[in-house]
């Protein structure tokens, strides 16, 4: 990049040439890779517009959740309209469940193929974050794919943040891939974890980029918390699991793994590579975290596929500087390839994600907390679960003090049905609901994965549905959830079920 090729604009420059009521493609999947100053130009803008009693909300669309300067700052600003496909940033969870903004919750491997069909109507702007920019509109994306080769195809005009902490030597981290839509789609030509089927560049055509934004804005990411006596205890119960299936010759050597986001995922992986039992193994995942890069580093994991670099600023340096340790490891898609159903059931992914909420039948609630408030999203949670060779929900038995069960009667919402949903651990252990009628799986439930002063409450619950294929007894359904409002402890169910 000999010099730039197109019109340099200053943040607020750029922001002040997206109209109120755009539709907006942000570059980010995870704070990873996501546009951060033009944003939080554009929520300077819309407070000083409001300010002066005019209108200035925008349509936010991106690949996952962001960081503070893209979701952070525009819900502060009340400037999102509406928000689409996955969110994990407090305020903009304050404004969803509080009706001020729309939201509207997607498996993450559609966005694409929706955007295209048209479904969620047309993109005005892209808003990118780059780390080159040839004088074709080619650019080459910093430390995400997401949907943003997409976005950047789409929409009418686009706007780059030239990001200078990322170096131009990443070209070749990215496989760009957008497949056919139907009736013309063939089928995706990946047939394993390491193969590149695509592009190193997103090309984009040039007459549609207004202008570059420089930026040296660090990454938003955040690193983990310590683990727990119970994260612990999870991750260990899945590397048993793990170890077990691969005794019994039911987890051929070679298989991909798909990790959820977290706490409780990062100590899952970690207790799969300290079990000596199971081989090295690579990921086809969503998110490469920090805990990734320090197994890449040990040989555990001797390959990543994702479409996020989520790695905190320390750790993402640490790679720029040994890079040629790591460019054969790496590769970062779009997230309708990192996440495609068509995949995961082709490599035979295991799928490890986290519950909100289980019940005895198996169905999982993965989003809505006491099946009212949105948490985050589906995210790529369903992708993976309902086409994975086994699916895995994790979660801690209890929350809040043991005042919440995360295992109950009925779900107050389903994510993901029994039908897809294999195997449940919490710290207690593991419920393997493969080829079990719906009695089995509910004692399989009570007696492994719920704690203990659950289980009678549970069992009570079973009881009450009398003798039936599948335990559903309408007045009692919800005697958790009743109690939890009525008393803030979900243990005083015992009035109503015992
Ligand atoms: N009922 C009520 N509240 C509950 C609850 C339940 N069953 N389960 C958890 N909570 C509360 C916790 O107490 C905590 O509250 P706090 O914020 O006041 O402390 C909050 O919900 C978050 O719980 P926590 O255990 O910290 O969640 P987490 O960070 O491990 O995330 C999910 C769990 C399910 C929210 C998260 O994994 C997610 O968003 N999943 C969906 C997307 C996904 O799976 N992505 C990966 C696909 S690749």
């Amino acid at each position: 990049m000999a010099s730039l090729p197109f019109p340099v604009l200053t943040a607020d420059e750029a922001a002040a040439l997206v109209p109120h009521a755009s539709a907006v493609g942000f570059s980010g999947f995870t704070p990873a890779g996501a546009a951060k100053i033009v944003p939080s130009a554009l929520a300077r803008r819309a407070t000083a517009l409001h300010a002066k009693g005019e209108p200035w909300r925008i349509g936010v669309l991106t690949g996952a959740s962001t960081g503070p300067s893209l979701d952070g700052a525009l819900a502060a600003a009340d400037a999102t309209a509406w928000r689409t496909p996955y969110q994990s940033n407090a305020t903009l969870r304050k404004n969803i469940n509080s009706g001020k903004t729309v939201y509207f919750d997607m498996h993450l491997s559609q966005i694409q193929p929706w955007l295209r069909a048209g479904f969620l109507g047309k993109i005005d702007w892209a808003i990118i974050e780059v780390c080159d920019i040839e004088p074709d509109g080619s650019v080459v994306l910093s430390t995400s794919v997401g949907a943003t080769n997409t976005y950047a195809r789409l929409a009418d005009k686009v706007i780059l943040e030239l990001n200078a902490k990322h170096p131009a030597f990443l070209r070749g981290l990215h496989d760009i891939y957008e497949p056919a839509d139907p009736p013309n789609r063939r089928h995706i030509p990946l047939f394993s974890v390491r193969d590149r089927i695509g592009s190193p560049l997103v090309k984009i055509d040039p007459s549609r980029i207004v202008g570059i934004v420089l930026n040296d804005a660090e990454d938003e990411v955040s690193g983990f918390d310590e683990t727990t006596p119970v994260t612990r205890a999870i991750g260990a119960n899945v590397a048993h699991f793990l170890a077990a299936e691969r005794r019994a010759g039911r987890l051929p050597d070679g298989i991909p793994f798909q990790s959820g986001v977290g706490n409780i995922a990062n100590a899952v992986i970690a207790a799969m590579a300290q079990n000596e039992e199971i081989p090295a193994f690579d990921l086809y995942s969503e998110v490469i975290q920090d805990g990734v890069i320090n197994l890449i580093e040990q040989d555990r994991i001797p390959f990543a596929s994702g479409t996020s670099l989520t790695v905190t600023p320390p750790v993402l340096q640490r790679i720029y500087d040994n890079w040629d340790n790591y460019k054969n490891k790496l590769v970062l898609r779009p997230q309708e390839i990192s996440n495609s159903p068509e995949l995961a059931r082709r490599l035979g992914v295991i799928a490890i994600n986290t519950a909100l909420e289980m019940d005895i039948a198996g169905n999982v609630n993965s989003t809505h907390v006491l099946g009212r408030q949105m948490m985050n999203g589906i995210g790529g949670s369903g992708d993976f679960t309902r086409n994975a060779h086994i699916s895995i929900f994790t979660a801690p038995s209890t929350q809040k003090d043991g005042a919440i069960s995360t295992i109950v009667p009925f779900v107050s919402h389903t994510d993901h049905s029994e039908h897809s949903v294999q195997i449940f651990v919490t710290e207690h252990g593991v419920a393997d609901l493969r080829g079990k009628d719906p009695t089995a799986r509910a004692a399989t439930i009570i007696d492994n994965c719920v704690d203990p002063q659950y289980r009678d409450l549970l069992r009570a619950y079973v009881k009450s549905c009398g003798s039936v294929h599948a335990y559903c007894n309408p007045d009692k359904a919800f005697a958790f959830h009743q109690a939890f409002a009525a008393h803030k402890d979900m243990r005083k169910a015992a009035e109503l079920l015992l």
